[in-house]
């Protein structure tokens, strides 16, 4: 029922189930929803857009808008009113804007990227001042980074870090889940919706299924450390950008240090690739040893590239693959053996 339909003076007793019909609407009570439609079409009308809007609100949450940032909604696509001052844009000075965020605002008319409103590109948005606010962002990841003696002063230093874009669009820093001394450290890709609602990796069905395939090989969240490339989730779970890894790797690299594990575990390509310097396929790098190395390390770590669960779920004839490189994990892990020295 909409709001027009109802009586001011609450509800009507229901004596004459055809008094609504007979009797004419007066002043504000009008019956159906003043487009001529009768009550009941009125209300089914009104039922299915709300269940379409509900649909659409669904989409929205799960493509990652998850947050109102304005009290009205802007239609971004519609063209530009001409800007008032053009030139003035181009002399903002650099040091107005927060590093890292170069392309996180884009002006309402410029979602392609391609200039300002007056036709010039703005300072801010050229590809060389973008360059150099990411450089800024990894060096100041990497002093924060370098800053930390524990994973919560990582977290600390992470929760001031605003040199990544995705902190903006996250609901939850998500940084790590197990034991900062466990011998084995995974390493995921990003989170995704739960793991941004509830601020730890892998506890969406990802990480129900990565728990399945842990606790045959003998280990569970005691007995190994979890974290990600990205310590934020990427809106619509869409691919990392390398700004993004970049902004996020020295993090990632000091709890490396930090946990000092003695076997890597990689999930997935973003994480292999990234990890190992390498350029080849999953589905080719998956199964085969390789040392993860890194300054300040003092050896290079046995790391076992692997598919992703994500991956697996939906293509669960994979498994096996992921299967068998879990038991190499687990022969070399329990021997205590880097498999790429020991003869
Ligand atoms: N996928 C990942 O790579 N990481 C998570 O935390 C969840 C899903």
């Amino acid at each position: 029922m909409g709001i027009a339909d109802r009586p001011a003076g609450g509800h009507r007793k229901a004596t004459d189930p055809g008094a609504n019909r007979r009797r004419r609407p007066r002043g504000n009570l009008r019956l159906g929803d003043g487009r001529g439609r009768p009550p009941v079409l009125a209300c089914k009308a009104m039922s299915n857009e709300r269940d379409s809007d509900l649909r659409r609100l669904a989409w929205l949450v799960e493509s990652g808008a998850d947050e109102a940032i304005e009290e009205r909604p802007q239609n971004r696509l519609r063209p530009p009113k001409p800007a008032a001052d053009p030139p003035h844009e181009t002399t903002r000075p650099e040091t107005t804007r927060p590093a890292g965020f170069a392309e996180r605002q884009p002006a309402p008319s410029d979602i392609s990227g391609t200039g300002s409103p007056g036709g010039q590109p703005a300072l801010w948005q050229s590809e060389e001042s973008a360059m150099t606010s990411s450089d800024a962002a990894v060096a100041s990841a990497r002093h924060l980074a370098a800053e930390a003696q524990s994973i919560e002063d990582l977290r600390a230093a992470l929760l001031a870090f605003d040199g990544c874009a995705l902190k903006a669009t996250a609901t939850n820093l998500c940084l790590f889940d197990g034991n900062p001394e466990a011998k084995v450290m995974i390493i995921g890709e990003a989170p995704g919706a739960e793991e941004d609602r509830q601020g730890r990796p892998f506890v969406g069905a990802a990480g129900q299924l990565l728990d399945r395939m842990l606790a045959p090989i003998g280990l569970d969240r005691q007995s190994v450390y979890i974290t990600n490339l990205l310590f934020w989730r990427p809106p619509g779970n869409r691919n990392p950008t390398a700004a993004e890894v970049a902004a996020c790797l020295p993090f990632l690299q000091r709890q490396v240090e930090l946990v000092d594990p003695s076997h890597l575990l990689l999930l997935g390509a973003s994480s292999v690739r990234t990890l190992l310097a390498r350029q080849e396929g999953i589905l080719k790098l998956r199964g085969r040893w390789a040392h993860y190395q890194q300054a300040g390390l003092s050896r290079p770590l046995p790391a076992m590239p692997t598919l992703h669960p994500a991956y697996l779920l939906r293509q669960p004839a994979q498994k096996r693959l992921a299967w068998r490189d879990f038991l190499a994990f687990a022969l070399a892990f329990r021997a205590g053996e880097d498999p790429l020295t020991s003869s």
